[in-house]
């Protein structure tokens, strides 16, 4: 086992975007993320999906460099998250599950404070907001108090914050939450231009089942801070039977369904699917 994280980084394949390798994360007597492994490629949109408390956010803050691993790493844009952290936040972008815009700034000055703290060139910043503002759909209100944005603009503007750069990889924790069905149907839309574009790999945390199901390429299910499943959409649905949905994979892994809104409600009893099966 010790030396597995070493034969891992040689056996590294070119188009691999993101592979963890055992990545670990305790608190005090409790483990958050416990000995995760998982591998993105390169071009994959990858969904992180799991009850609260599953692990998610503490995975990502882990693969961004902004939590340091209590014991395992990651390899994110080619580079290990613990020994050469600044070498992965240049090549990755990130919308933290709480909003980052602020609302007292104007849609184009957010971007400027971004284009600051990636430290893009003076000479390039004004061409790569402006690229930014066109593909988000929002150049018509750059001008505008991020405060009076919806709920979807606000999103889309994040989005053109952490793809200013053209980072590699992109992490985004719980896009979507909140979104009306269109607002979040634009969302995705643009993730897919980012991938289509510029070859982004995306990977998202998300409860949202048809969000998962539509959207990512590939899923891991965290339960307890473990995998307890991974694979495509179609493939995991296959798996438990020709009907199955992906509610009903997410409830045979961990004893519990969505209901709307992102709560949880045991379902041992109520999944008949599931609990013939499983
Ligand atoms: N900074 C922290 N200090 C102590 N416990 C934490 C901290 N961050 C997260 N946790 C705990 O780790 C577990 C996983 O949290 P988190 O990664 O936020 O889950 P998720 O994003 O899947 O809802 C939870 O039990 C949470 O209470
Ligand atoms: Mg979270």
């Amino acid at each position: 086992m010790e030396n597995q994280s070493q034969d891992n980084k040689s056996s590294f394949a070119e188009d691999t975007a993101i592979q963890t390798m055992n990545l670990t994360r305790e608190f005090g007597q409790q483990t958050a993320v416990d000995r995760i492994n998982i591998n993105v490629r390169q071009g994959q949109i990858f969904g992180l999906l799991g009850p609260n408390g599953a692990g998610k956010s503490t995975t990502i803050k882990m693969l961004t460099t902004l939590l340091d691993p209590t014991s395992g790493t990651a390899i994110v844009a080619g580079f290990d998250i613990v020994d050469e952290p600044a070498q992965v936040r240049r090549r990755i972008g990130y919308v933290p599950q709480m909003l980052s815009a602020d609302g007292a700034l104007t849609g184009r000055e957010n971007l400027m404070l971004s284009a600051k703290l990636y430290r893009m060139p003076g000479s390039e910043r004004a061409a790569r907001i402006d690229e930014a503002l066109k593909f988000m759909g929002l150049e018509n209100s750059a001008k505008k108090l991020v405060k009076t944005y919806s709920g979807g603009m606000i999103r889309r503007l994040e989005l053109a914050q952490a793809m200013l750069h053209h980072p590699v990889v992109l992490f985004l924790d719980e896009p979507t939450i909140g979104l009306d069905p269109v607002a979040r149907r634009i969302v995705w839309d643009r993730l897919l231009d980012l991938r289509r574009d510029y070859n982004m790999t995306v990977l998202i945390t998300t409860h949202d089942m048809e969000e998962a199901d539509q959207l990512c390429d590939e899923l891991a299910i965290l339960h307890e801070g473990r995998v307890a499943t991974i694979g495509k959409p179609a493939e995991l649905k296959a798996a438990i039977g020709p009907t199955a949905t992906l509610d009903d994979v997410f409830a045979q892994c961990c004893g519990v369904m969505i209901t709307e809104g992102g709560n949880y409600r045991d379902v041992r009893q109520t999944r008949s699917t599931v609990s013939r099966l499983g």
